[in-house]
């Protein structure tokens, strides 16, 4: 055998907030991304506060068409060029593509009665263009990208009447593509919910008389979204017994710093968090420490009746992550430098490189991650984000050396190949992203990570052409030789 087993779906991943751009076109509803603020003042490593949206932001948001400092509202328009786009991710030979469908395309607020048939409409061309290019699509249904509405009226996913609302949206997507999708998966890094609980939940912190109110809410909201997930699965299964059916969470494997028992804890504490998720997905329920936790802060999670046996009953088929960094936790954080990024802060791993945004670059973590996940669950595993945001320069001849993604996606790929040597099940992999896009946390076209270059800068100037990167050849020689020659 060889080092990826045969029909590996390898491919590429975008979500349609950040691609889609046409805000506000054909009938689509606002969503949280579409009121997300570019902010080029603030330090590009600061998670916290470039993902943060205040009430006051909101409000200044929906008084504005403003694309600009808007950037997830035009995207890169793959809404009038996903044809285009398409043919360039088959002429790369992919085997899948992952997207995730705009609910407010689909239901403008989340809460009529019918669908907006100009979005469905939208989203069947594109997969019958996928088809067409011989490529399977890997379809979200909610990417950070959930009606406004359910923020400016209620308390996002708190409120429990979102649950509804989103399964009666699931169950017309599965409805209508029941032919055309196969794999689908709910939510995208439903772990996030605490990293930014706007985007994900559409909790606003500062509607809550405290911290501890706020994080409340949050669990609140994940209850539901984990309860949603699970009846969205049994209507899928009811719809088309042939639907795959995946969760997504962002693996984020923690180190201890040495092997003082003190250091080995607190990283437990930290893994153990992330499997919470997966936990309750996939074995169906929540861990005994998760719910002590709860009663100790004097937490009241509403569990309707019925809810329990519905996380149990409605598991998933397969598990995706995204995978970009490790991190390491120390009894003496206080006195080690500290690294910033997306996805967490920690301590700075002194072995490992770090990106212009502060992620620390980590192959190895993949394949540990990957055989973590693999013994804890024994699930086929979907690697459907990994990614170097980088901000590629365009040589004078419109050429663009993008060497160290080549050289990033060697060194990860390799360490796949080693965890499926060491038994793993893997499914395949979809790049972070293939074409250049908004990024989610800092809203700037200038953090690159396609195969293929989008002439736009973070002010939305230039042509939004295509051009192919060096890495467009390499991975279409990776996919013809099933990664045989990296
Ligand atoms: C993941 C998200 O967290 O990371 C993507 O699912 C996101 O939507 C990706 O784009 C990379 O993050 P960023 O902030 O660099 O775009």
């Amino acid at each position: 055998m060889g080092k990826f087993p045969a029909g590996f779906l390898w491919g590429g991943a975008v979500a349609a907030n950040q691609c889609e751009g046409a805000w506000n076109v054909d009938g689509k509803g606002v969503s949280v991304a579409d009121v997300a603020r570019f902010k080029p003042d603030v330090d590009k490593k600061d998670y916290v506060a470039q993902w943060h949206t205040s009430p006051a932001d909101i409000e200044a948001a929906l008084k504005t068409e403003n694309e600009v400092y808007y950037p997830k509202r035009h995207g890169i328009d793959f809404y009038h060029h996903y044809k285009e786009d398409i043919a360039l991710f088959q002429e790369m030979g992919f085997k899948t593509f992952r997207m995730s469908i705009a609910w407010t395309r689909i239901f403008p607020n989340g809460i009529e009665e019918q669908p907006n048939e100009k979005g469905l409409q939208f989203y069947e061309d594109v997969f019958k263009e996928l088809r067409k290019a011989h490529i399977e699509p890997l379809v979200t249904l909610s990417h950070y990208e959930m009606p406004l509405y359910f923020v400016t009226h209620g308390e996002g996913w708190a409120s429990r009447e979102v649950v509804d609302h989103f399964v009666r949206y699931a169950e017309v997507c599965f409805n209508r593509y029941k032919d055309l999708v196969k794999y689908w998966l709910t939510f995208n890094e439903i772990d996030s919910v605490f990293r930014h609980p706007f985007t994900t939940v559409g909790i606003v912190e500062e509607n809550y008389p405290s911290k501890l109110k706020a994080e409340e809410a949050i669990y609140k909201a994940l209850h539901h979204q984990l309860v949603a997930s699970a009846l969205a699965t049994k209507l899928a299964r009811q719809i088309n017994p042939q639907f795959q059916i995946g969760c997504m969470v962002t693996k984020t494997m923690t180190y201890p710093e040495t092997c003082n028992p003190k250091d080995i804890y607190l990283a437990q504490k930290d893994n153990r968090m992330n499997s919470l998720y997966t936990d309750v997905q996939v074995r169906g329920e929540y861990p005994r420490w998760i719910k002590k936790e709860w009663s100790d802060k004097g937490f009241e999670i509403p569990m309707a009746a019925g809810d329990e046996e519905i996380l149990k009953l409605h598991t998933v088929d397969f598990i995706s992550f995204s995978y970009y960094m490790s991190m390491v936790q120390s009894v003496h954080a206080d006195q080690r430098e500290k690294v910033g990024g997306n996805l967490a802060t920690g301590v700075k791993n002194p072995y490992l490189p770090t990106s212009e945004w502060g992620w620390q670059i980590d192959p190895e973590g993949l394949k540990i991650s990957l055989i973590d996940l693999y013994d804890r669950y024994q699930k086929p595993l979907w690697i459907v984000e990994n990614g170097l945001g980088y901000n590629d320069q365009v040589n004078p001849d419109g050429t663009i050396d993008d060497d160290y993604r080549i050289e990033y996606f060697q060194s990860h790929f390799e360490q796949i190949a080693e965890a499926i040597a060491d038994g793993v099940e893997v499914m395949g992999y979809t790049s972070w992203a293939c074409i250049d896009l908004v990024s989610a946390s800092t809203s700037q076209m200038s953090k690159r990570y396609g195969f293929i270059y989008v002439d736009l800068d973070d002010y939305n100037q230039g042509s939004g052409a295509r051009r192919k990167k060096k890495s467009f050849d390499w991975y279409k020689q990776v996919i013809a030789t099933n990664g045989e020659d990296l």
